[in-house]
């Protein structure tokens, strides 16, 4: 007997995937199964809403290359990305949270304390701290690779006023786990709209400013590597950050600096990394 019910039709459909070999992807299909047809049949789905769906995800789909990811974009924006995050957080180690599109691999590996961008890129500030375990104990050899916006909030590679690896660089620590990097205090930026992503969130009346921050990837031989950010305490965009990706334990002050710190910077940031095996 063939399915005429809506449950008959979802059972139909999971029992087709129960032969699925590998037990985790059987465990994936089936429940997304299960929540697509949840979905259908609590909206009530029509035929013209389903075929608008398929069109919006060709469309994503047509937006990228090798350049541009909109489905990443677009798991960002539906907080799809920092849930995985949150779910997958290794206790008493720094908060991940999203990579972003901006991210280059190969940055220049720098010299402790040397300076990632030029003076016209924004305010000059120090940004310092430690690379431990989640015992607080210092790990020699981490790298902190970190990569930020000017504050015009534009990437190098978005802005061709900029050299490439401008206000990107990589730190490794020695036996202290000690980083140390001069920097531009980042602005706050808009996340790229000129695709569906961007229609989305503007039928939907969304904001699509990121709260200013600097991105780190930190690592260490041994241990889980982080994808995290430094938030700045004072960014208006906190608490409506358009990818949900600010962790409170993330936010840090970018306090004026004083006449105890290097006369070359105005804002000092202290930051420490807590790396899980
Ligand atoms: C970023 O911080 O670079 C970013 C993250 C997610 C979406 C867009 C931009
Ligand atoms: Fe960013």
């Amino acid at each position: 007997m063939n399915a005429t019910t809506p449950a008959e039709l979802t059972d139909d459909v999971l029992k087709s995937f129960g032969g699925t070999p590998d037990p985790r992807q059987r465990e994936l299909i089936t429940a997304l199964v299960r929540h697509l047809h949840a979905f259908a049949c609590e909206t009530r789905l029509t035929p013209q809403e389903w075929m608008a769906g398929l069109r919006f995800l060709t469309a994503t789909g047509q937006k990228c290359d090798d350049r541009r990811q909109e489905f990443v974009l677009l798991s960002d924006v539906l907080g799809l990305s920092s849930l995985v995050d949150v779910i997958n957080a290794a206790p008493d180690a720094t908060e991940s949270t999203v990579l972003g599109p901006f991210y280059v691999a190969g940055a220049p590996i720098r010299a402790m304390g040397e300076q990632i961008g030029r003076p016209e890129d924004g305010s000059p500030t120090l940004v310092r701290g430690r690379v431990t375990d989640v015992a607080g104990r210092p790990l020699d050899g981490a790298t902190v690779d970190v990569w930020q916006s000017n504050d015009s909030g534009l990437y190098d590679t978005q802005d061709p006023g900029q050299p490439p690896y401008n206000l990107r660089g990589v730190f490794v620590t020695g036996p202290d786990g000690r980083f140390e990097f001069r920097t531009a205090r980042p602005a706050s930026y808009p996340i790229p709209t000129d695709g569906p992503v961007g229609d989305l969130l503007r039928a939907t009346e969304r904001s699509r400013w990121r709260a200013a921050h600097i991105h780190a990837i930190v690592s260490a031989p041994g241990y889980r590597a982080v994808t995290t950010h430094i938030f700045d305490a004072d960014n208006p965009y906190l608490d409506s950050d358009a990818v949900f990706g600010v962790r409170d334990s993330l936010v840090r002050p970018f306090r004026p600096a004083g006449s105890d710190d290097p006369a070359d910077v105005s804002y000092v940031v202290d930051m420490d990394f807590a790396l899980a095996s």
